[in-house]
């Protein structure tokens, strides 16, 4: 078990997980065609309109000479060098003949918690070059560890209502300027300008940091998710659109289903998200054959399920989503594909990625069933031991149960099954520090945690001859734990 000792090393260099940017996309600028009512930039003949009670802010390029402007009660311009307004001079611009009333009209709604209005990048060169990240909803929009960008020379107005006391984020850029700690940032929003770009009950707070855990953070929108579904489904009357797959999948921080594939990993200490992420671009994704499937990565705050099986401390796990672009019958086969694909590297590596186990579920239109299939990598020795040293101890207090009449008849058959499951379990690590309760003086609990076991045991094998294929493989014949 040399390798987790290097990765160890070799991950402490890399330190901790990498930068994501999100760029708000809508602006307020006077010479964007589409904040004006006719969909073009007022030219000289117009009559320029701001609603008397519109509150804006307007970033304003370029000089114009207009015929007439009504100014809102409550706004500003902000004007870059050379730029101004002037009165109508006389020559007429080509196409500009004809006198009319022009509005603006940029929605002053725009929400913070809108997905659609955030671009998502790793680097600020991704962002220039438009190669955005895919992401689960609740991760669209800025997590705890983005850096936010509005972009230089670009007014805007957005409501910052949260149903959390702060919006947390790594830092913000405002107006060419970049942000990293509150107290400038207090100042700033204390400025007029600052007023009419935020408004609505809500506030910003900056940590300056990165997340600090290289398994990954989670991305902390988890309480506004009715709001960033709300935004998102706006336009759609609140309904989703219908995908073409039976049993369609639900992924953790998303608003509507899915076809395609979500693979579940639970994740020992050696795990480091990025270095996996990476690992699965290079490995599959990059592929040109791939070139029609998205992916997104991120931990998440998961249901304890885990195809019913006992509960952890922890329920943060490590959710991958798998989408493709193809259609009708076709639709998520190619995601499907490709997730069978990264279950089986993860049966031979996963374990040196600190994989201690994965799930996946897929959706097509193909076979209009939703599957899930379970593996288990492959637990270190000592694990087998322990697990071992467990079973034997579990059924020796299930034998003295049953001889002193405590318990009539073994609660359970499946009992020695469930032995593999139990040493992959991290509990079981901090059992052993404590040093082990001895089960023959601890009954009425031993007692309880046999009888919860074999009740899962049950929902599991229900669950299994629903709908739902689980596969186990045993450690004693699996290949790769032979060569580990
Ligand atoms: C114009 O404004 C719209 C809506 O605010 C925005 O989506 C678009 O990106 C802007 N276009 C430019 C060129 O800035």
């Amino acid at each position: 078990m040399k390798t987790p000792l290097l990765l160890f090393f070799f991950l402490h260099l890399l330190g901790p997980s990498g930068a994501v940017y999100k760029q708000w996309i809508p602006n307020t600028n006077f010479e964007n065609a589409s904040n004006w009512d006719q969909g073009r930039v007022p030219c000289t003949n117009d009559v320029v309109v701001f609603g008397s009670s519109e509150v804006v802010s307007v970033f304003v390029q370029s000089p114009h000479s207009l015929t007439d402007m009504y100014l809102p009660l409550n706004g500003e311009f902000i004007m870059a060098p050379g730029a101004g307004f002037a009165a109508f001079d006389g020559n007429y611009e080509p196409g500009c003949e004809t006198a009319s009333e022009i509005k603006f009209a940029s929605s002053g709604s725009y929400q913070w918690y809108d997905p659609t209005l955030w671009h998502a990048a790793v680097s600020l060169e991704d962002l220039e070059r438009g190669k955005y990240m895919f992401s689960v909803d609740e991760e669209h929009v800025p997590c705890q560890y983005d850096d936010v960008l509005f972009q230089p020379e670009t007014s805007f107005r957005v409501n910052i209502e949260s149903s959390e006391q702060m919006i947390r984020l790594r830092s913000i850029s405002l107006m060419g300027q970049k942000f990293t700690d509150d107290d400038t940032l207090a100042e700033y929003l204390q400025s007029r300008s600052a007023k009419l770009q935020f408004h609505g009950q809500g506030a910003l707070g900056l940590s300056n940091a990165r997340c600090p855990d290289k398994s990954g953070c989670e991305c902390g929108n988890a309480a506004d998710h009715h709001r960033i579904c709300a935004a998102l489904l706006e336009n759609s009357e609140d309904q989703c659109p219908v995908p073409t797959c039976k049993n369609p999948l639900k992924p953790v921080g998303h608003c509507c289903e899915i076809c395609g594939a979500i693979i579940s990993l639970e994740y020992s200490t050696g795990f480091d998200i990025e270095q996996y992420r990476n690992r699965i671009l290079h490995t599959f994704l990059s592929l040109p054959r791939n070139a029609g499937v998205q992916m997104a990565i991120s931990k998440v705050h998961g249901p304890h399920t885990f195809l019913g099986l006992l509960a952890r401390s922890s329920a943060s796990l490590i959710q991958i989503v798998l989408m493709d672009n193809r259609t009708g019958s076709q639709s998520g086969s190619h995601a499907e594909q490709l997730a069978e694909g990264i279950m089986n590297d993860i049966a031979k590596y996963g374990e040196s990625f600190g994989i201690l186990r994965s799930s996946l579920q897929t959706a097509t239109g193909n076979n209009w069933s939703a599957q899930g299939v379970e593996r288990h990598i492959g637990a270190s020795t000592a694990g087998m031991v322990i697990g071992l040293f467990l079973i034997l101890l579990l059924s020796g207090t299930v034998l003295l149960l049953y001889r002193k009449g405590i318990l009539r008849s073994f609660p359970c058959v499946h009992l020695l099954s469930r032995w593999k499951r139990m040493n992959d379990l991290d509990s079981l690590g901090e059992a052993m520090d404590k040093g082990f309760d001895n089960p023959m003086f601890d009954t009425p609990s031993s007692l309880a945690a046999l009888d919860s076991a074999c009740s899962r045991e049950e929902t599991l094998k229900e669950m299994g001859s629903k709908n739902t294929q689980v596969y186990y493989i045993n450690p004693l014949y699996d290949e790769t734990e032979l060569r580990a």
